[in-house]
């Protein structure tokens, strides 16, 4: 049997991964400045992360929701604790996309509206409402074309009120930084805005950390640096450093109902001990802490880059900017240099997103070898 053939794959095959390098079959060494497309967070194979998953699978490794599981309470507290997210509910499920679909369902149950607000350059997912909120018509579907969808262009505040005014707006979804997209982001005074528009008309605002949660801008959520709160949270990738685990944040203002929401896999045992085991990391190694000291080195390295256009993101969440294509670049990067890096739906964008753990030395080893690239040019 072959594998369905939607992957674009680089000739690589990885077989073993300790902190921020990954190892292939021949030994060679990487490192890794994608992790894995933002999902890395205390780093490949962490002493801690492999003890708990390993004792936990040893003892029980699944066991569905009809029962009793104090792991999903005990992950609740400590998201609350480490993220200062007061008074939310958590409801866990094992992806990105599923977070979304779940975010968007529960707006529409609690207000009974059917209509999404999204962004231009947006990427929420690829199930049913999520792909519909994504701008990207070649990924969404006949069967996923029915939803209601209007799409405005980031920091446009006044195409937002003439939308939601109309008072039919279920949710407003919105990845505080873009990811996919290109690593913009708007104003603070946007971000208010919104969030005052929404609560105006009746509408619910999502906010998708799904790639910028759990510390990877150095803050824990990336909405925080502007002062608001979000109805619904929707975070996954750092969420389990690699374990399949999602979940959402939501409101008290939103009531549960038996039934409402459900899952056979979502908060099972074992992913619930692997997000235990990154929040943990993250705290007692301060890494959101080391998340905004490399980020500000990398920045004042990067400055020095010929033919740099301009940096963006935040945090680890980084992206470079250059006047042509970095795809040659990306590919030397890796086979001449053993460096991953990201790209993004705009092709002049290099983009970073390394385990929290990076240090400055790996930062010097990429900036020289960038450097040596862009002088080829
Ligand atoms: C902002 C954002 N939302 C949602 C998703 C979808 O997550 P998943 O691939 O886990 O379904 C992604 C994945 O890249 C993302 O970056």
């Amino acid at each position: 049997m072959s594998l369905f053939n939607v992957y674009p794959l680089f000739d690589i095959t990885p077989v073993k991964a300790k902190d921020i390098y990954v190892f292939d079959t021949n030994n060679t060494k990487y490192l890794d400045l994608y992790g894995g497309h933002a999902v890395i967070s205390i780093g490949h194979s962490h002493p801690e992360y492999v003890k708990k998953i390993s004792d936990q699978v040893s003892t029980l490794g699944f066991y569905s929701n009809s029962i009793q599981n104090p792991m999903q309470v005990e992950l609740s507290e400590k998201i609350e604790t480490l993220s200062g997210c007061d008074d939310y509910e958590l409801f866990l499920c094992n992806s990105g996309a599923e977070a979304n679909e779940n975010a968007l369902k529960l707006a529409s149950f609690h207000n009974n509206r059917k209509k999404i607000l999204s962004f231009k350059n947006s990427f929420h997912g690829r199930t049913s409402a999520a792909v519909a909120a994504t701008d990207n018509p070649k990924i969404v579907a006949p069967i996923n074309a029915q939803q209601e969808v209007e799409f405005v262009a980031l920091g446009d505040l006044e195409a937002v009120k003439t939308v939601l005014e109309k008072g039919d707006v279920c949710a407003v979804i919105i990845e505080c930084i873009q990811g996919v997209g290109g690593l913009d982001e708007s104003t603070t005074a946007f971000y208010q805005g919104l969030s005052q528009l929404c609560k105006a008309n009746g509408t619910l605002f999502i906010a998708d950390e799904v790639q910028s949660g759990f510390g990877r801008t150095g803050d824990f959520f990336a909405f925080q640096k502007h002062g608001i709160s979000p109805d619904i949270i929707s975070m996954a990738k750092g969420m389990g450093n690699g374990f399949p685990i999602g979940g959402i944040l939501i409101h008290p203002t939103i009531k549960s109902s038996f039934g409402l929401l459900g899952t056979t896999f979502g908060g099972n045992h074992l992913a619930c001990a692997a997000s235990l085991s990154v929040l943990e990391v993250l705290k007692n190694e301060s890494l959101m802490q080391n998340t905004r000291d490399i980020s500000d080195y990398f920045i004042s390295k990067a400055q020095g880059l010929p033919k740099l256009k301009s940096i963006k993101g935040r945090g680890l969440m980084l992206g470079l900017e250059f006047d042509f294509p970095i795809a040659e670049i990306r590919k030397n990067l890796i086979f001449k240099h053993h460096i991953f890096t990201g790209s993004a739906k705009h092709p002049n964008l290099l983009r970073i997103l390394p385990p929290l753990t990076i240090k400055k030395e790996h930062v010097d080893l990429f900036i020289e070898a960038l450097k040596t690239e862009l002088d080829t040019i």
